[in-house]
């Protein structure tokens, strides 16, 4: 592996752990306002994004690269509803998915099949996390901010568990 391509997913590596932060600092918010299930929702995503970090850790141990840990940068901590949390999730997983596409594309210049092989599961996973992102929206927006749509929410996506791997269970 080469050094820029080592150097990039240690980027992606950070981006993967930056991700679980911010998800935690959402459930964090959720659990503040006691939406117990949105925040169950959030904690779940959390340990999705550290398994997709692991992947990218185990990656370059496999093909005998360096793994840097580095910092973390704070993610946003304050709210003003659940609609604005999922749209900045919704946002968020955009940026990852253009993140994971710039890998690909240094992949393929780089000539590195290995990586442009191992990318496939992500590109196929980023589909489904802006999908998912954009079905929540969708469905806080139907439910309002209060009241007993949200309450009906909350206890849908309380209903979510982790899975390892790829078969994560969306609601
Ligand atoms: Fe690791 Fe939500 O993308």
């Amino acid at each position: 592996m080469n050094e820029k391509v080592q150097e990039a997913i240690n980027n992606q590596i950070n981006a993967e752990i930056y991700s679980a932060y911010l998800y935690l600092s959402m459930a964090a918010y959720f659990d503040s306002i006691s939406l117990e299930g949105f925040s169950n929702w959030m904690k779940i995503q959390a340990q999705e994004e550290m398994t997709h970090a692991m992947k990218f850790y185990d990656f370059v141990f496999e093909r005998g690269g360096k793994v840097v840990m580095k910092a973390i940068e704070q993610p946003q901590a304050e709210f003003k509803s659940p609609l604005e949390v999922f749209e900045k999730t919704l946002e968020h997983e955009k940026e990852v998915t253009s993140l994971i596409n710039n890998l690909y594309e240094l992949a393929v210049r780089e000539k590195d099949y290995p990586l442009e092989s191992m990318l496939k599961w992500f590109i196929d996973e980023q589909v489904e996390e802006e999908s998912t992102a954009a079905n929540i929206v969708d469905k806080v927006k139907l439910a309002g901010d209060k009241g007993p749509g949200v309450y009906m929410l909350d206890k849908e996506l309380g209903a979510r568990v982790f899975l390892p791997s790829t078969e994560t269970k969306e609601k």
